[in-house]
């Protein structure tokens, strides 16, 4: 369909472009080579309408169908666009990292988490993440990513607000932020 009507629209600029092609040549060196008076005082100005004319329909031509193919292959570069944005609007972390930014930024020492091997009991049981996510009413992934950028967003019932350090939200990078995500959703 997009095909379809981009090469209608070549079609339609060539044609246009062609029928003004050819009366550029045969009005300027085919008649005159018979009629060396032509368009002559009687046709002069009928000549010179139709000469404005077909300038007219040449830039019509383009604005039309040139504008119509840029909007159409704008259309697909925004879908291509659109569709790559919300790929990366879940990124896939990497859970074998993620255990790496668990243990160097010292989550262990307020968390349990059996695949980090913590066993401390200031923060909430990271085990039971699953459960805490549905008890907020949120999914997993967009839990646990918030709880731990924005830590005091949300507060497990039993545990101290302000305990947490709300500083992970500019020291983690984006992608050992999902790292993260990834390995603690996994476990
Ligand atoms: C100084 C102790 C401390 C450190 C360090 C810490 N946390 Fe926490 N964390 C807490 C406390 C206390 C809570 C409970 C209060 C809350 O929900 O914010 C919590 C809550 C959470 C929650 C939400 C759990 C829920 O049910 O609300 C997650 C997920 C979490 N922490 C992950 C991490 C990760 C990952 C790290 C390391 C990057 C980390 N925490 C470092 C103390 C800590």
């Amino acid at each position: 369909m997009l095909y379809a009507l981009s090469s209608g629209h070549k079609i339609g600029l060539a044609v246009v472009g062609a029928a003004f092609i050819i009366f550029a040549l045969v009005s300027g060196m085919v008649i005159p080579r018979y009629s060396p008076n032509f368009p002559g005082p009687r046709w002069r100005n009928v000549y010179i309408l139709v000469c404005v004319g077909f300038f007219a329909a040449m830039l019509a031509a383009v604005l039309v169908f040139g504008k119509e193919k840029k909007e159409a292959s704008a259309a697909t570069a925004t879908s291509a666009a659109s569709s790559s944005s919300s790929a990366s609007a879940a990124p896939s972390g990497n859970a074998a990292n993620g255990k790496a930014v668990f243990t160097a930024n010292g989550c262990g020492a307020c968390h349990t988490f059996k695949p980090a091997g913590s066993s401390a009991t200031v923060g909430p049981d990271l085990d039971k993440l699953a459960s805490y996510a549905k008890q907020a009413k949120q999914p997993l992934a967009q839990f646990t990513s918030t709880s731990i950028t924005d830590p005091n967003a949300y507060i497990q019932p039993g545990y101290p607000k302000g305990v947490m350090p709300q500083t992970f939200k500019s020291s983690l990078s984006a992608t050992q932020l999902a790292d993260l995500v990834a390995f603690l959703d996994k476990g």
